[in-house]
């Protein structure tokens, strides 16, 4: 992170990501939706740049972009509120997606990730990223190129740290193995070129799959987890109705699980949640509990729930506080699996 604690956040959970000890905030901010893959994130401007501030006044310190969203107009956004507090924030962006006219395209040659690092530092405002990560592995390039070129930005002192996405990873599981085998391959190969500090991978209540061999792999090895979508896409929060339609521009319009039949087929997971929040008080909502059973999954996991709401910022930082119970956590295991399905 870009220095010291920030008054006042005593009181908040930090952890510590990675080989090289970078500490942040127990729960991040993904700033995806500020700009990228919901309905209305192009319209949002101040409103969402007034969450950012809210999330790092909260101690949600880890700020989660890419040069692919918006595209740019993500960066952008985060170096508005990094130009003013670079000291309270850790930023994570990402590298090797272009977006195409028809297309997103994977682009992993070295020449270009260095083009492309610095072009994300103009953006950003500042002269370091705090953890840089390959968003997806380009098929045309050896990985080990990609990685290499990546450390030597360490090297320059451009990037502090690397990190590899993993979010892609569906393709692995329809070839027949295990969800995360291919990334675990993938990681053993960069492993050798240069460190990895995190990972990220989908993980929430609804989408459990990476407990199963990526997490123990990251915790072994000293590597963080950077949980992407811990909030299942909005849905795991209990604000979203069966049947409300998506604006064709938003993920969901084309995700199985956000079909009306399976919104309603889901709800006794989000019934579960509530059920859980209301033991811990009135104020406690879904997406809290949500948020704390990823937290409960291993020190070395950082959620980093997506939002563009002040409001939102400053609920989702707040279940850093959230303890589960034995009980909550075995209630959470006895939900039903999620229905619906990209195979
Ligand atoms: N590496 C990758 O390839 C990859 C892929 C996907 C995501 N990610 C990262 O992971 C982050 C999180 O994923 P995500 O944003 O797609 O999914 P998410 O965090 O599971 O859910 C985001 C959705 O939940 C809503 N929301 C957030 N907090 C809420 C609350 N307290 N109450 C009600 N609704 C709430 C947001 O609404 P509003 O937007 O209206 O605020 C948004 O629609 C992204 O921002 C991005 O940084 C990475």
């Amino acid at each position: 992170m870009g220095g010291q604690e920030r008054e006042g956040h005593e009181q908040v959970e930090r952890r510590t990501i990675g080989a090289g000890a970078l500490a942040v905030g127990a729960v991040g901010l993904g700033c995806m939706p500020m700009s990228w893959a919901y309905s209305g994130s192009r319209q949002r401007g101040d409103a969402s740049l007034r969450a950012v501030h809210r999330a790092l006044d909260a101690g949600s310190t880890l700020l989660d972009t890419a040069d692919m969203y918006g595209p740019f107009t993500n960066e952008l956004l985060v170096g508005r509120a990094l130009k003013e507090r670079r000291q309270d924030a850790f930023v994570s962006t990402k590298v090797g997606l272009l977006v195409g006219e028809q297309h997103i395209v994977a682009n992993g040659r070295p020449g270009y990730v260095k083009r492309a690092c610095d072009a994300s530092l103009r953006r950003l405002q500042t002269d370091v990223i705090d953890l840089y990560q390959l968003h997806r592995e380009d098929p045309e390039v050896p990985v080990e190129e990609t990685w290499g070129a990546m450390a030597d930005l360490v090297r320059a002192g451009k990037v502090r740290a690397l990190g590899l996405c993993a979010v892609g990873a569906r393709a692995g599981r329809r070839s027949g193995g295990r969800l995360h085998d291919a990334t675990i391959r993938q990681l053993r190969r960069v492993q050798q070129v240069f460190p990895v500090s995190a990972v990220q991978a989908e993980l929430s209540v609804w989408s459990p799959e990476a407990l199963e061999s990526l997490l123990p792999w990251c915790e072994a090895r000293d590597v963080g987890f950077l949980a992407a979508m811990p909030l299942g896409n909005g849905f795991l929060t209990g604000t979203l109705t069966p049947g409300q339609g998506f604006e064709p521009d938003d993920v969901r319009a084309r995700h199985p699980r956000f079909t009306a039949e399976m919104m309603a087929a889901n709800q006794p997971i989000v019934a579960g949640l509530r059920r859980i929040a209301a033991r811990h008080g009135t104020e406690v909502t879904p997406a809290q509990v949500a948020l704390a059973w990823v937290l409960a999954q291993g020190r070395h996991v950082v959620p980093v729930p997506g939002t563009k709401h002040e409001r939102w910022a400053t609920e989702n930082a707040a279940s850093a506080a959230l303890r589960l119970s034995p009980q909550d956590l075995a209630e959470v295991a006895q939900l039903p699996g999620a229905r619906g399905s990209w195979d």
